[in-house]
């Protein structure tokens, strides 16, 4: 989303300003012309050299050494995409707030309309100051975007609020700001990745589901404004930011969370790859090899199915927009279809799975997107991200239509 951005990256004077570095990084490896601007203080922390070399572009160090044209504040405010100040100190908070341009960044910051967001970062008794945060809400009222520092130990040894977050989390919600706002006020819960049910204390039964389609459902619906709930199996990939997350294991426990936290939900949907079954009568202790039947060498294992938890949300759902997806390996539309009927779904993504291209562990999936009307949307082989945000577009382009027929 932020390919070919122009986006100006303020860095001040705090100890975190070394994070800055990595946040250029991680803005560059993403395609965005970034144009960083140091104040004086930055300077004492990090050399300018860095930032040029990392940002491939000329560092703006004051109002008045450029070297060239003095116009620059105008020339990168008016053609930025977003402003990024991290770290942000309490001083050019003060000067953002209170309309004082007296160096390159506050100046350049009267001239920029494109979204702002900043990152405050400074010791904990001056973050909790009365001043800085009344200058915090001027500039929320003015539509400046806050990251709130996180808590911990800080470089002056005191421990609390103050901490610069990590960069993957500020380029995480930098790259939010290109999203489209279209699932503003709605909540919407995501089931992903596998459960695993025991077989004894070292053993389980599971599949091969990676949880990457259901993280991407849940970080896209997020990044559009979304309140999100991701209640996920054991999966061994990081969760998205901004999501709430339920971690579970059986599929006793998914349909536990789902079902507790359904009520509210506008839109539900179920990713997960949840186990049909589960062994019957899990063994206390580990399975030793002489209690295999010794006339073949052979174990029997007796398995019990798993409640049905989409069936259930099906028949509990009021009002609600519920989708499921169908993991099959033939017969793809009719046994999907089989599926909306039997569980009162919305829709179902039908998946072609145990390809190397589409299906639980690749990065891509070929989906095809069925709706209880009869429509179909065929999309074609799309990163699981892509593919993510076709099924939302879908999603709530159904539910405007609900909405205009009723
Ligand atoms: N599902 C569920 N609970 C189960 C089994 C499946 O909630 N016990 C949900 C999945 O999350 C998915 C949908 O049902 O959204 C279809 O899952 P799938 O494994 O394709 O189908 P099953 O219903 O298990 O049927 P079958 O195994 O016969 O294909």
């Amino acid at each position: 989303m932020i390919k070919d951005k122009n986006i100006i990256l303020g860095v001040c004077g705090g100890i975190a300003a070394y994070k800055s570095v990595e946040l250029l990084r991680l803005m560059k490896k993403a395609g965005a012309d970034v144009k960083v601007v140091m104040t004086s203080s930055a300077l004492e922390f990090v050399g300018e050299l860095t930032f040029k070399v990392l940002s491939e572009n000329h560092v703006c160090t004051g109002l008045f050494n450029s070297g060239d044209s003095s116009v620059r504040h105008i020339e990168w405010a008016s053609r930025a995409d977003a402003a990024l100040i991290a770290p942000a100190t309490a001083n050019m908070i003060g000067k953002m707030a209170r309309g004082i341009a007296d160096d390159a960044l506050s100046t350049m910051m009267m001239a920029v309309k494109a979204p702002v967001m900043i990152c405050p970062s400074m010791n904990t008794y001056m973050y909790e100051n009365r001043a800085l945060q009344r200058n915090l809400d001027i500039l929320e009222q003015d539509g400046v975007i806050i990251l709130e520092p996180g808590s911990g130990e800080l470089a002056c040894k005191t421990s609390g609020a103050g901490r610069l977050p990590e960069p993957e989390l500020i380029f995480d919600r930098l790259v939010k700001l290109f999203h489209p706002c279209d699932m503003k006020g709605k909540k919407v819960i995501v089931t992903a990745g596998p459960t695993r049910e025991a077989m004894d204390p070292v053993r389980y039964i599971s599949n091969h589901s990676s949880g990457k389609m259901g993280y991407a459902v849940a970080e896209a619906a997020e990044k559009r404004g979304a309140m999100v709930t991701l209640i996920t199996g054991p999966v061994s990939i990081a969760p998205p930011f901004g999501v709430e997350l339920i971690k579970v294991t059986t599929a006793h426990e998914m349909a536990n969370a789902v079902l507790s936290s359904m009520d509210d939900a506008d839109i539900i949907i179920k990713v997960a790859a949840v186990a049909d079954y589960r062994p019957l009568a899990p063994r206390e202790n580990k399975i030793k090899k002489d209690q295999m039947d010794s006339r073949n060498n052979s174990l029997t294992l007796d398995l019990v199915e798993n409640p049905d938890i989409l069936k259930m949300v099906g028949e509990r759902k009021r009002n609600q927009f519920l989708a499921g997806f169908a993991a099959e390996t033939e017969n793809l539309i009719a046994n999907a279809l089989a599926k909306i009927k039997k569980k009162n779904l919305d829709m179902i993504a039908a998946n072609i799975v145990g390809r190397e291209d589409s299906g639980f562990e690749a990065d891509t999936n070929k989906i095809t997107l069925l709706s209880k009307d009869g429509s179909s949307k065929e999309l074609p082989l799309l990163s699981k991200q892509q593919a993510a945000h076709e099924l939302l577009d879908h999603i709530l382009g159904k539910i405007k239509h609900q909405v205009l027929a009723r």
